[in-house]
């Protein structure tokens, strides 16, 4: 049985949570890999409709061991109260595993995330303020956290004297902002360890145990790969790797293990917060997609900006992750559009070019080349083949397969689990 890893290949929110949701329907394992509660994954299957951040979109699969990876940044405060949410709702959450290895969010990388974007002023990032970037810059500079740290209140103390000292001097000398209390911090995490120590774990072991009995695993991604601090539109991105890549080093596993790479696209683009977008929609038809696909964040519920299915990008995203193929979500949001179109190239500085540029004041003057397809009328969401889908759907989907040169395994036609389309075997 294979190890799958279903990655974001635009700049987030393409859909994974529905596809995580489906192919976890029959996976024994998910573990997420990168990123914290700056990812929002919505999931509507039997069970109704769920918001997740932080646990993994496979709890809502009854018996599926869902793994919570070294590479991600947790914040207690919001994953306790996503999981009361869950068991409230009677999701049963035995199955959950936090590695002891994974970083926490403490209150000062929240606190330093909201000062440093005030300090960016017209540069800001536009960040979710969860912490996410303080956290893992700390992770990198060997001042982190991490949840098997929780477990021994000695050390915790030890180690949480000497970071927040630092911390608050930068918070308060250079931000100007008011200290964090040590005894407050204290005690709040060590309520969040005495109700989290029965999840953490060395989990490395787990995983290699299921692979190693033919179990399925799937390696849940968050953000997308246009934020990734490599290759992403940097600085405007995220901080921890979404790429497939980072899949085998956040889950604590070999690369080769990896059997399949699925990479999923939004049927469109859309990106929340700031930074470089050359298909971007300021107008008519981006608020028309926006209202349709109802693009507003599930985090912090700011409205994404809209634009055209973008293949310089996609080609892109398909080379530093290796698709092994595509999952092609919100196809129905395009139902009855006007018109439709898909770059297929920038102008820059008067040239076309074919590659996704490294520089953002590159990208910010690349011009998107648009070939325009035939529309189609809908609705769709009932079609569940391929040969189904009226000639002008069949023939958008056909381009962006051929322009990525990748083939579309999955497409997805509604928010519902069984609103799918199998056009393939992903493996
Ligand atoms: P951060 O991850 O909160 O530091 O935010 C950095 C950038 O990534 C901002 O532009 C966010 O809007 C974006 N971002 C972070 N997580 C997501 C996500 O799950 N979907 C879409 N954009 C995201």
């Amino acid at each position: 049985m294979p190890v799958i890893a279903v990655i974001g290949a635009q700049w987030g929110d393409e859909g994974k949570g529905k596809v995580v949701d489906m192919l976890a329907a029959r996976a024994d394992m998910v573990v997420r890999f990168s990123g914290g509660d700056n990812a929002g994954h919505t999931v509507v299957n039997p069970l109704g409709k769920f918001a997740l951040t932080l646990v993994p979109s496979g709890i809502l699969s009854p018996g599926t061991v869902c793994v919570m990876g070294n590479g991600m940044a947790i914040y207690p405060a919001m994953l306790l109260e996503e999981m009361d949410v869950l068991s409230g709702r009677g999701i049963d959450l035995s199955g959950l595993r936090i590695s002891d290895r994974a970083n926490i969010i403490m209150p000062y990388h929240r606190t330093l995330d909201r000062l440093e974007e005030k300090a960016r002023g017209g540069e800001a990032i536009g960040t979710t303020g969860r912490g996410i970037g303080p956290a893992f810059a700390d992770k990198a500079a060997r001042l982190g956290i991490r949840a098997g740290d929780l477990l021994t209140p000695e050390n915790f103390r030890e180690r949480l004297v000497q970071v927040l000292e630092y911390k608050n001097a930068i918070i308060t000398k250079v931000f100007g902002g008011d200290a964090l209390s040590l005894d407050e911090i204290y005690r709040e995490y060590l309520g969040f360890a005495k109700r989290l120590r029965p999840y953490i774990c060395e989990t490395t072991r787990l995983v290699a145990e299921a692979i190693d009995a033919g179990q399925e695993v799937l390696l849940e991604g968050a953000q997308g790969t246009l934020l990734d601090p490599d290759f992403g539109t940097y600085p405007f991105g995220t901080s921890s790797s979404p790429l497939a890549g980072a899949g085998a080093a956040g889950a604590g596993l070999g690369p080769l293990r990896i059997n399949a790479v699925v990479g999923i696209f939004k049927s469109y683009c859309s990106r929340v917060g700031a930074g470089p977008f050359p298909t971007e929609l300021d107008d008519e038809m981006g608020r028309l997609i926006r209202e349709r696909g109802a693009e507003f964040g599930t985090v912090t519920g700011r409205a994404r900006r809209c634009g055209w299915f973008d293949s310089v990008a996609a080609r892109f995203s398909n080379r530093v992750n290796g698709f092994s193929s595509i999952a092609l979500t919100r196809l129905d949001i395009l139902d009855g559009m006007p018109s439709l179109r898909i770059c297929t190239g920038y102008e820059l500085d008067g040239k076309r070019i074919d590659e996704f540029p490294a520089g953002v004041h590159t990208l910010d003057r690349c011009r998107p080349i648009l070939e325009e397809l035939p529309a189609w009328q809908g609705p769709i969401s009932g079609v569940r083949d391929r040969d189904d889908l009226p000639a002008e759907a069949r023939r958008y989907v056909d381009r962006i397969e051929e322009l990525i040169d990748t083939p579309v395994s999955i497409i997805s036609v509604g928010a519902a689990r069984e609103q799918t389309i199998i056009c393939r075997s992903i493996v």
